[in-house]
């Protein structure tokens, strides 16, 4: 759907951290996969839902932050890069030509070792077709789908991603137009969920939240059965509580390890918080050097309640942490430390508590 409105338009509190987390990802992604001993001949950086580049008061868009951060990261100019970009806007694509031309006048390598293509279309007719004629498959690939929210992404597409080497796809979803129009929506928006349709049970949740979280999860769902092993889901929340849901799926645990510094790496200048989306009070968390462990702690006694009168040891907690949550795996003790001074569980040993402790509800 083309934009509705002009092009660039001003950029939302949270996109500009939604770049942070881009920019900060890429310049690990990049290096990692390209630039050591064992660096793959080639990588290929593909946008479905590109943009124009550039926003009104000239921030760059994900584009440009995507090519800066493998110049600036990746001195080895050996391997063959790839960027591929799509927009049905014909406004953004030429845009999008304009900026990157102007941005990087003389590029730092030869055009046939850093390649860049811009196709006007939607990201399901364009996307896999192009990523065919580039021969992109069999190397690394990471696919920011970053669309208005609707996620018109072909699922057969995102199996295919999850069975190519080392590639990880970022997705934006938003559960808005699911949860309104559920009725009227047909066998395109089943699509979205790779033709589950348990999304729609949301026409028989009755408060907004419960709705949103049905919406998140079933898109987290389809992420997992396209066959991503790993995945890190989060919500980007601004002062005034506008939301961005992001998906990372990944099939290594480096990469959700990476995402994840990356995520707390992220300036907190710019009042943008995050939030778990399975925290059940919705808490956000604006001060990311001082993270505030009650979320992690709600979603941590569950755990320990199912472990029993036995427990279960920090370190499986960790793990938890790191895959299901937004949270690191340092932050665990941290929350745990609360939880048993207020008396809610308790260690099966004295003392601090360490990776190798076992934690339960307290008895009695
Ligand atoms: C959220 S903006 C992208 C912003 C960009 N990723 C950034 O961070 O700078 C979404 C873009 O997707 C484009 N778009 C909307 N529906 C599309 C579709 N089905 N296929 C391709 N592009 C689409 C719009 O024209 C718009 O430029």
């Amino acid at each position: 759907m083309p934009v509705d409105g002009e092009v660039p338009w001003q950029i939302a509190e949270h996109t500009a951290a939604k770049h942070d987390i881009y920019r900060r990802y890429l310049e690990r992604w990049f290096p990692i996969l390209l630039g050591g001993a064992n660096a793959f001949p080639s990588a290929t950086y593909a946008e479905g839902f590109a943009g124009p580049g550039v926003y009104k008061d000239g921030e760059p868009g994900s584009p440009v932050i995507a090519i800066k951060a493998l110049v600036d990261k990746v001195a080895n100019s050996r391997p063959v890069v790839k960027f591929l970009f799509i927009d049905d806007d014909q406004r953004c694509v030429a845009m999008l030509q304009e900026q990157i031309l102007g941005r990087f006048p003389e590029r730092p390598r030869a055009p046939e070792k850093l390649r860049v293509r811009y196709v006007k279309g939607t990201c399901i007719d364009q996307l896999e077709a192009n990523l065919d004629d580039l021969e992109a498959w069999g190397q690394p690939i990471l696919a920011v789908l970053d669309s208005w929210g609707n996620a018109p992404i072909d699922y057969k597409l995102l199996q295919r991603l999850a069975s190519n080497v080392a590639t990880e796809v970022i997705v934006t979803f938003g559960s808005q137009s699911f949860v309104r129009f559920v009725s009227k929506l047909g066998p395109a928006a089943d699509a979205v969920f790779g033709g589950d349709q348990r999304w729609r049970e949301v026409a028989h949740l009755d408060d907004g939240p419960a709705k949103r979280q049905h919406m998140l999860n079933c898109y987290r769902e389809t992420l997992g059965s396209a066959g991503f092993k790993h995945l890190l889901d989060f919500e980007l929340v601004d002062r005034r509580g506008e939301v961005l849901y992001l998906v990372f799926g990944t099939n290594h645990q480096r990469g959700v390890e990476k995402m994840k510094d990356t995520l707390w790496d992220v300036d907190p200048v710019k009042g943008v918080g995050f939030r778990d989306p399975r925290d059940e009070q919705h808490e956000t968390l604006f001060e990311v050097d001082e993270p505030l462990v009650a979320p992690l702690g709600r979603l941590l006694l569950p755990r320990i309640q199912a472990a029993g009168p036995k427990g279960i040891r920090v370190h499986d907690l960790r793990k938890f942490a790191l895959h299901e949550t937004v949270f690191r795996q340092q932050h665990v003790i941290r929350a745990l430390e609360p939880l048993r001074a207020s008396g809610k569980i308790e260690t099966t040993t004295d003392g601090p508590i360490r990776i190798s402790s076992f934690v339960r509800l307290r008895q009695g």
